[in-house]
């Protein structure tokens, strides 16, 4: 191989001028012969679109090597960017030499177009060298920095919180424990299993939210959030829930549960923005091949105001709907899914959130109102999905905090430093947790979560 370094497929698709000396790296989609000629089309993943690359017999010592290439083989060529001859590119690559780097047989997976989602499912370690997949994978990088672009923007601070953890920030009592005691012999008190004598000298547990260590960092730097991995041991074998999923959680101090649905709001149509700005090719496909109504129902989402409504209003109306519901709705019930589509799809036919919620269906943390029996929370939700914010305003006075914890059979004692938190200098505030692969399957199209994490955790599967 020569010294030139390499360009992109996607930098040479869009050059403005010819090169004459160009190294492209990558792996065969296609590969078809003509008379003295063979066409490979090459993708190295920077983009959805491949670069025609032509071997002529008569320059390529290897020739016979090349034409014995097939899909999935990856080949490293130097030649000349010229205007191409064909139709539908504007660029080719006439090869001067072509080193073939790793071959591939004819047992390689992705050989034809028109897989199912479930049949990549079972190869997603080759799935990212699908157009599909490769597009996802792209707007998921682009997505990732766009959160980090909102917030810095806005002058909110990063937070790493810790992944081990030792509360159940949501209450579900849905942890996955971590442990290095023998599970064959493990230490015992009293015929119970001795914690003390774990690793940290605790129980303690994969985090289900940062949320309550970001509201240690917002009581101090005022507007901060975090972008990591959750984990959840919920037994629900959903096309919207994983075990391991990416959540993003902001938390402001001095603000009120409106300035939170503000800015949710906000956050979700920048994300949508964003993608539909800086990942045109992407969306253009996940409109034709997953979705055709993607692009308008984006574009409608961005233009207009999301409706607000309250839990009890919402109830009302879901009574009132005339539907029949697998599941009962009555004010003290939670929201099933079927209700949340109904609210989103049939009803307001855009996003809501819903807010003030029963307390008895919400965590320990949540503001009480004023009217002793509602929470200042909200969910926001979006049609074909359902939920994909949960947030709210925090308890902080101290009393209703401690008294709140009771309620939930929570030893106030466990939570001292949560409780400091309001004990020195308490403020209102408010803070919500925006599901990543959630709002990744809204703007993808996607309708299975599996589809847009690179390797997913789900009950009973964790392959890779
Ligand atoms: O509504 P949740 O449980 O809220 C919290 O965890 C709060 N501590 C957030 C906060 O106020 N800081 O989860 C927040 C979001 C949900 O709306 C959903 O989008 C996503 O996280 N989520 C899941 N995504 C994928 N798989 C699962 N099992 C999920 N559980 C929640
Ligand atoms: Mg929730």
């Amino acid at each position: 191989m020569t010294q030139l370094s390499p360009t992109s497929v996607k930098d040479a698709l869009q050059s403005t001028a010819p090169i004459e000396a160009i190294r492209v790296q990558g792996w065969v989609r296609t590969r078809r012969d003509s008379k003295d000629f063979s066409f490979i089309e090459l993708n190295d993943g920077s983009s959805l679109r491949n670069l025609q690359i032509i071997a002529k017999k008569e320059t390529l010592p290897n020739y016979a090597d090349i034409q014995r290439l097939s899909t999935g083989a990856s080949i490293s060529v130097n030649g000349a960017l010229v205007p191409s001859q064909g139709k539908g590119q504007k660029w080719e690559l006439v090869a001067d030499n072509i080193d073939i780097v790793g071959t591939a047989d004819d047992s390689y997976p992705l050989q034809k177009k028109g897989h199912t989602p479930e049949f990549l499912r079972e190869i997603a370690h080759l799935r990212p060298r699908s157009n599909l997949f490769g597009c996802v994978f792209r707007v998921r990088s682009r997505l990732g920095f766009a959160v980090h672009q909102f917030f810095q923007e806005r002058g909110f601070v990063y937070i790493h919180t810790p992944i081990i953890t030792g509360s159940d920030c949501e209450g579900a009592g849905e942890l996955f424990r971590v442990s290095t005691i023998d599970l064959n012999n493990p230490p015992r008190k009293d015929g119970e299993i001795d914690y003390a004598q774990d690793f940290f000298a605790r129980q303690t547990y994969l985090t289900v939210s940062g949320q309550l260590e970001a509201e240690a960092f917002a009581l101090a730097l005022s507007k901060v959030y975090t972008f990591g991995p959750t984990f959840r041991a919920e037994n629900s074998n959903t096309s919207r829930h994983a075990s391991e999923f990416w959540m993003i959680e902001p938390e402001m101090a001095f603000c009120d549960l409106n300035g939170n649905m503000d800015l949710a709001e906000e956050f979700v149509k920048y994300l949508i923005a964003d993608a539909r700005k800086h990942c045109p090719e992407e969306m253009e496909l996940f409109a034709k091949v997953v979705d055709k109504e993607l692009l308008a129902r984006l574009d409608f989402v961005l233009d207009r105001p999301f409706q607000r409504i309250t839990y009890s209003d919402a109830v009302d109306l879901l009574k009132k709907s005339g539907e029949k519901f697998e599941f009962p709705i009555d004010y003290g019930l939670n929201l099933q899914s079927e209700h949340e589509r109904w609210l989103t799809e049939k009803h307001f036919r855009c996003p809501v959130t819903v807010f003030n919620f029963p307390k008895e269906i919400k965590p320990f943390y949540m503001r009480v109102n004023d009217d002793g029996k509602a929470v200042a929370a909200m969910d926001l939700l979006v049609p074909g999905i359902g939920e994909i914010v949960g947030g709210s305003q925090r308890e902080e006075r101290l009393e209703v905090l401690e008294e709140n914890m009771r309620r939930h059979n929570m030893d106030p004692a466990d939570y001292k430093w949560y409780l400091d938190l309001r004990r020195y200098g308490t403020v209102p505030h408010s803070g919500f947790g925006l599901g990543f692969e959630r709002i990744l399957m809204f703007i993808t199209g996607a309708p299975n979560i599996r589809d847009v994490i690179p390797f997913a955790r789900t009950p009973g599967s964790a392959e890779f």
